[in-house]
Formats: structure tokens, sequence, C-alpha cells
């Protein structure tokens, strides 16, 4: 097939809610001599993509947030974080990939997957596509697996532990589920009614209502704390910490960021580092059957807006897809 010159993308050019995006006619972007052009066949609108074009940043972060992703809108302004596609067309030195090959980007926090093209270092967040999952699923394979995988190696969770992770049903928090219960950990999770079935289903040994009870006050204490929604801070949640208990600031703000130690409790926060290796594990395990990557919803491309708003609720169970176009 010939490489385009011009494709749609969805931009975000200010500010502000889901009626700031655009339909847009733009240039493809140009790939290097290792870099691959994959066509979209499906992406997400994550909680980052949904935060980046509203400039809703975590607590103390507000300051800098126009200095670090652009003052009147976006620097990067086609969104999306993470693709499933097939490779369009491959630079000179590529040779891990081919021509027609399905695979999994996880473009982080360059973005631009909101479009028909995108493009990434053959030796980037890369990988083949596991031939037992759809494009859909493939999409959400990456931005709540990889946050979990990471957050799950700094606190050295370890089977037997007791594990409480707040805002389970939500693509970090239904990864951290799924992946801690697996490795052996004691999971209870916190989320409303309607999500209590998806959540044990996902593992979860116990399951708290948090518009019925309060985790804290309970007299219940856990080994780590993942609080993937900013619902509780460390300092609530030190009595519900056990002895060298780690909390875990997924989504919490630039406090919790300063605090670190409080006695023999950790409190671990800031971006989560991204790791091909741990897409290739979690390729693995979705190919196993193993991990199943949650999806709340999927959205025409036409739709994007209708995604957008779908994420800004709230309320989402795993991930929100846009399907960009069919195979
Ligand atoms: N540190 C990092 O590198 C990193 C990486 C990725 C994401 N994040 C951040 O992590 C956060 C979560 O991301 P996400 O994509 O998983 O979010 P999400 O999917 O939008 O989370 C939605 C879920 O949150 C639950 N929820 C909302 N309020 C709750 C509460 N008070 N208690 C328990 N559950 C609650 C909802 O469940 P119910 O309707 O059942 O309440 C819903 O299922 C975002 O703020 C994102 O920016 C940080």
């Amino acid at each position: 097939m010939d490489v385009p010159t011009r494709m749609k993308a969805w931009t975000c050019r200010r500010y502000g809610g889901p009626e700031v995006l655009t339909l847009e006619d733009v240039p493809v972007p140009a790939i290097g001599p290792d870099e691959l052009l994959v066509r979209v066949l499906a992406t997400t609108v994550s909680s980052a993509d949904s935060r980046v074009r509203a400039l809703r940043l975590p607590p103390g972060f507000g300051p800098v947030g126009r200095l670090m992703l652009g003052f009147r809108g976006p620097r990067r302004p086609i969104l999306g974080t993470e693709v499933s596609g097939l490779v369009l067309a491959a630079g000179r030195k590529v040779s891990l990939f081919g021509v027609g090959d399905p695979v999994i980007a996880f473009l982080d926090t360059k973005m631009g997957g909101h479009a028909e093209l995108a493009a990434i270092r053959e030796t980037g967040l890369i990988v083949g596509k596991p031939a037992n999952l759809s494009f859909e699923a493939a999409a959400s394979l990456c931005f709540g697996g990889l946050t979990a995988r990471d957050y799950m190696r700094k606190a050295g969770l370890a089977p037997g532990e007791r594990l409480l992770v707040i805002g389970a049903a939500g693509a970090v928090g239904s990864a951290f589920v799924q992946l801690a219960s697996q490795m052996g950990a004691h999971v209870t999770a916190v989320t409303s009614a309607g999500h209590v079935e998806q959540v044990r289903a996902l593992g979860a040994d116990l399951v708290i209502d948090h518009a019925r009870e309060n985790f804290i006050a309970g007299g219940r204490s856990w080994d780590v704390i993942a609080d993937t929604v900013a619902a509780s801070s460390f300092g609530r949640c030190l009595p519900a910490l056990r002895r060298g208990g780690r909390y875990l600031s997924i989504a919490g703000g630039l406090a919790d960021m300063l605090i670190g130690k409080r006695g023999d409790k950790r409190c671990i926060s800031g971006p989560a580092r991204s790791r091909l290796e741990d897409m290739r594990e979690l390729g693995r395990s979705a190919q196993s059957g193993a991990y199943t990557p949650l999806i709340d919803s999927i959205h025409g491309f036409k739709d994007m807006r209708e995604a957008h708003r779908r994420v800004d609720a709230g309320r989402k169970r795993g991930s929100v897809v846009v399907r960009v176009a069919d195979a």
C-alpha cells in the first residue's frame, strides 16, 4: 500500500472540555530510518488524555502544568497514548518488524495515537500483537498494565502479602487486581456497588463498596495500599498500613510525593516507568489467557468527543477504546 501524505487526526489546540477536540486533516508523521509507521486500527482515550485535554493535573502541579504541557493548549496536539494496528511502512534500518505486522505500540507521553497513522521507533515500546487478542483489547493492554507492573515492582509486592486497591475497576486498578492476584497477593478491592461482581471476577479476594464502608476506619490493615484514584492520602492511610507497609500514591498530588516516609512506612509516587519487558510480559500473559485487559466501551473514530466524555465521568471500567479503522 502507498504511504499517504495526509491523514485524519483528532487534535486538541486549546485546553477545555471534549468540545475543544477537532477532526483535522494533518500531515502524516515522517519516519526516520529506524522508525515504523503504524496504521492505527484501535486506540484508547485514557485518563491521561482526559487530564491533558482539560489541563486537570493532580494537586500541586497546577503552576507547572502549562510549562510542562504547553501554554494555551497541549504542545503535542494529537493525544492518545496507546495504539494497536498494522505496520504500514518501515525505515531502511528497521529489522525487527515488517510491513503488515500486527503490533501494539505504547506512545506514552509523546502521544499521537488519536490519528489514522502513528510513528514509533522500532526499539521503542512496541511489540507484536498476540494473535488471540482483538485490536481493541490489544490497544487496552498497556496504560493500566504497565503502570500496575511498575508500581508492583517499586512496592516490592510479594506473594502472600495483603494488598488494598482503591479504584479497582479503573484501567490501572483492574490491571492491579488481576496481576497482583495472579502473583499470589491477597487482594482487597475498593469500588462501587455496580462494579463489585466485575472486580471479583478479576481475582479480588474481598471487595469493599466505597459508598457503604470506610475502608480505613474498619480496623483492617494491609502491607500495600495502592490508591489509583487519589481517594485517600498517605497520612490518612497510615493506621491501615502494617509494619513496613507501602502506600502507592499513583494519582496523588505533590504533597504525597514530598513525604516519602513515616517511620517504617513508605509512600511511593511519581510517574510510572514504562518498560518494553513489561509490555512483552503483558503480551505473553494476554496470549495465554492469564491477563485480559478490561474494556469499558468501544466508540467509533468520529465519536472521539463522546469517548472523552465517558472518561471525564470518572466511572469507567478499564479502558475506553476508539476503533479507528477496520483491519
Ligand atoms: N503515576 C502514573 O504514572 C500514572 C499512570 C497512569 C495513570 N495514573 C493516574 O491514575 C489515575 C487512575 O487512572 P485510570 O485510568 O485507572 O482511571 P479511571 O479508569 O478513569 O478510573 C475510573 C475508576 O475509578 C473508580 N473510582 C472513582 N472514585 C473512586 C473512589 N472514591 N473509590 C474507589 N474507586 C473510585 C471508578 O469506579 P467506581 O465507579 O466503582 O467508583 C472507576 O471505575 C488517573 O488519575 C491517572 O492520571 C498515573
